[in-house]
């Protein structure tokens, strides 16, 4: 008899061959049975290069690769991040009880409630007025300092929220192009802005940089003896936000078995209460914990983490494919792909699995994407006719959370066209019929239907939100996070380490040091590497 893995093999080799049309054709309940419901929610994955049977194989092999254990495991706060002995509960963030979650024989819900209860305080009084600056003006605009972790969750999600009448400016500043602090300064007066530095190791040397020229650009108009006013820290290494000045009252916590891309429901999220009010967080920590509770309960094959992540896991391992392609039709989720950039690659971006060994076979696809319609005018050309076939995730909030006419209708029957183009294409028997009525013949008339055919069969799936409210968007960024740990589970890697980031940072210091100090550099130094080093150093004492 056949392993599972064996008829997996086989089932993606038959529907390499087959046209998506087709299996509508061939199975009339195709729809209902390859979509899933979830609320209001509906995620249709016909579209997919996948059958109902070859589905089933695939939930034998997540049994089979003990996937609903795993998920048990983070839930319950085993040390499931091996390779720097942590637990990756980002999901106690957003539990909604008390019931006590061990880590090293400590309860961490205290800790949590404390934090969450200073955010409410903070944001409760930055929207009254009371948080006051060096100069006792109230401070009422924020400028968010962090970078990977700690800069894209919450700056999709303050994006992401309609903002209120009340809502608070939120700058986030992430690179270290001195561009970017500057124009988030721009309009900034120094007695009223509050800087939040988010670090989770506070060694980050881009988030360093911008709060050291933060701080300096306050101690220029205030007096420097105050600028800590303007100062909170989001943080695990208290002792160096001290060393940075901020005082301890003002610091909150990260922890270390919260990982980076998984923490924007700490403090991280600091930023998003002070935006939209403490109740919109606290709502969309809800979101996320609806979806905990769905993935944490429900059998393998209803299980939208589970389902999404097998097919994921197919699309990258079984049919081969190296990219993945994520299209908002929500201009509020402009910055998700970006998000998910981190979230999957960061996680899932690796070579060998958990005890060391090379994986076998290919891990996270690369993943990119774009809003929906702005992408429809960029890349979606490629997508129709390029000679690459990668499968879409197109993600559309129905309903709009403005009254701007008929536009949403727009956006959406616009999402819902592109998926059904890329499933039928264009015939080139119908563009023949057309153009030779148009007149055209011979060679012309050949050329012309090969340029504008269309050849279809390429895959995707659709995920319908009522609308995108905090709610949602908690369930919805939650979902993507259990589907990324589900891959990490079927291709035996640890999601939650990033080893492969320490390289780029290690060998920068070296290269700052030749540069600002004008320091040798190593005899190891390749020899690209140095002559790139030499014409810096040139073109910088040519400018001077
Ligand atoms: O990009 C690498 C990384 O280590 C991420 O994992 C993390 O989110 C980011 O840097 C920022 O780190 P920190 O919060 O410690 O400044």
């Amino acid at each position: 008899m056949s392993s599972v893995p064996d008829l997996i093999a086989g089932a993606a080799r038959a529907l390499r061959r087959e046209r998506l049309i087709d299996l509508f054709a061939n199975d009339r309940s195709r729809v209902p049975r390859m979509t899933l419901e979830w609320g209001d929610w509906r995620v249709d994955f016909s579209k997919e290069r996948l059958t109902p049977d070859a589905l089933a194989l695939l939930v034998a092999h997540a049994e089979a690769s003990n996937v609903p254990h795993w998920v048990a495991a983070l839930f319950a706060g085993e040390k499931i991040n091996l390779s720097e002995g942590r637990p990756a509960l980002h999901t106690a963030l957003r539990q909604r009880n008390d019931t006590p979650l061990l880590v090293d024989g400590r309860d961490v819900i205290p800790d949590i409630r404390a934090t969450q209860s200073r955010m409410r305080d903070i944001s409760q009084t930055m929207h009254e007025g009371g948080r006051i600056g060096a100069t006792g003006l109230p401070l009422n605009s924020v400028v968010h300092i962090g970078i990977g972790g700690s800069d894209l969750g919450p700056r999709l999600v303050c994006d992401a929220i309609s903002a209120g009448p009340r809502a608070i400016d939120v700058s986030f500043v992430s690179n270290v192009d001195p561009e970017h602090l500057s124009r988030a300064l721009a309009d900034r007066d120094p007695a009223t802005t509050l800087f939040i530095v988010v670090s989770k190791t506070f060694t980050t040397q881009e988030t360093l940089a911008n709060a050291l020229s933060a701080r300096g650009w306050l101690s220029a108009a205030l007096p420097p003896s105050d600028v800590g006013r303007h100062f909170i820290g989001v943080t695990a290494n208290v002792a160096a936000a001290a060393e940075f000045g901020i005082v301890r009252d003002n610091v909150l916590p990260m922890w270390d078995w919260v990982g980076g891309r998984y923490s924007l429901w700490s403090a991280v999220g600091l930023s998003i209460a002070i935006r939209h009010g403490y109740e919109t967080f606290d709502e969309l920590l809800a979101g996320a914990a609806a979806m905990d509770a769905h993935v944490r309960e429900t059998p393998a094959a209803k299980n939208l983490a589970i389902v999404l992540g097998l097919i994921g896991w197919w699309n990258a391992c079984a049919l081969g494919h190296t990219q993945r392609i994520v299209v908002p039709y929500a201009q509020a989720l402009a910055r998700l792909p970006a998000f998910l950039q981190q979230l999957t690659l960061e996680s899932n971006g690796k070579r060998v699995t958990r005890d060391g060994a090379p994986v076998d076979g290919p891990t996270a696809p690369a993943l990119w994407g774009h809003t929906g319609t702005d992408g429809q005018h960029a890349f979606f050309q490629w997508l129709h006719q390029g000679t690459h076939e990668v499968p879409v995730e197109f993600i559309v909030p129905v309903r709009a959370t403005h009254s701007l006419g008929d536009q949403q209708t727009l956006l959406v029957a616009n999402a819902v066209a592109q998926s059904q183009a890329l499933l039928v294409g264009r015939r080139g028997d119908e563009l023949r019929r057309e153009l030779a009525q148009q007149g055209s013949r011979g060679a012309a008339l050949e050329a012309a239907i090969a340029a504008r055919e269309c050849p279809g069969n390429r895959a995707s799936t659709t995920l319908l939100l009522p609308k995108l409210d905090a709610h949602n968007l908690g369930a919805l960024l939650a979902l993507y996070e259990h589907r990324t740990f589900v891959e990490s589970i079927l291709t035996g890697i640890n999601a939650f380490d990033q080893w492969g980031v320490e390289l780029g940072k290690s060998l920068a210091k070296p290269i700052v040091a030749a540069l600002a100090e004008n320091r040798p550099l190593s005899d190891s130094t390749d020899p690209s590497t140095r002559a790139l080093i030499e014409h810096v150093r040139a073109l910088k004492r040519t400018s001077a």
